[in-house]
């Protein structure tokens, strides 16, 4: 099984037609392309391997919530997929575990398979993995309370341990403590939380560089890209890793 390489493309590329470039540029297999939802539409009508994410959905189905984005509306745009609870929504917009559990409950509900980002900034990394290890234990188990009912699979949920420090920083985390993060959250996942078999990506400063390090190790079962997967001439090099191991 080839491992997953989801791109998150933030708020990029300033315009469609850039947009649909770098997407005719990303479309391969077991990819997850996420662009802004402006951006869904019409790169849904062109991709032929690579599937669709949002990066982002709101946590009511509709009604009076200005500017927000329904998950049944990403649906009805053919996106599969929904990036919840990344760090820089945390940071810039104030999204707490609650807001980020009340959007994977219906994320989940509507039919849209989630990644759920966690992962710990730097002043609780420094004080040690096992400090990190029960700050992401602690944010999964607020993320995904009360979501036993929702009957969660192997596919409907992944989870991306992206560590805030390594993010857009250019210092990724070494692949051997990624590997044992993944170890401890597929335990976690597994004896608290009754959930089995998510796939686990690792994001934070994936580049060319690194990715085979990451890519290779077998708690790993994929990435999430941010700056890379703007650089079609990158992303590329990253998708040959990946198809190559
Ligand atoms: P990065 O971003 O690859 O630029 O570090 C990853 C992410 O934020 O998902």
């Amino acid at each position: 099984m080839k491992k997953l390489i989801v791109a998150n493309w933030k708020s990029n590329p300033p315009t469609l037609a850039q947009a649909i470039r770098l997407a005719k540029a990303s479309d391969f297999k077991n990819v997850i392309i996420a662009p802004p939802h402006v951006y869904l539409d019409s790169l849904s009508k062109i991709l032929k391997n690579a599937s669709l994410g949002a990066q982002n959905t709101f946590s009511k189905d509709g009604g009076p919530y200005t500017g927000e984005v329904s998950p049944r509306q990403i649906k009805s745009l053919k996106a599969e997929y929904v990036i919840l609870g990344h760090s820089e929504r945390r940071k810039y917009l104030a999204e707490t575990d609650e807001i980020v559990n009340e959007k994977v409950k219906l994320a989940i509900k509507k039919g849209l398979k989630v990644v759920l980002c966690v992962g710990e900034n730097w002043s609780t990394r420094r004080k040690g993995i096992a400090t990190a290890k029960e700050f992401v234990a602690n944010q999964l188990n607020k993320d995904l309370i009360q979501t036993k009912n929702l009957k969660l699979k192997t596919k409907n949920l992944l989870i991306a341990y992206e560590p805030v420090w390594a993010i857009g920083t250019g210092k990724a985390d070494t692949p051997k403590n990624a590997a044992e993060m993944m170890g401890f959250i597929k335990d976690y996942l597994n004896s608290k939380l009754e959930i089995r078999n998510s796939k686990l990506l690792y994001g934070g400063s994936v580049t060319p560089e690194n990715a085979e390090a990451f890519l290779a190790q077998p708690e790993i079962d994929g990435a999430l890209i941010g700056s890379s997967s703007l650089i079609p001439q990158q992303f590329k090099t990253i998708i040959k890793i990946r198809d190559s191991l």
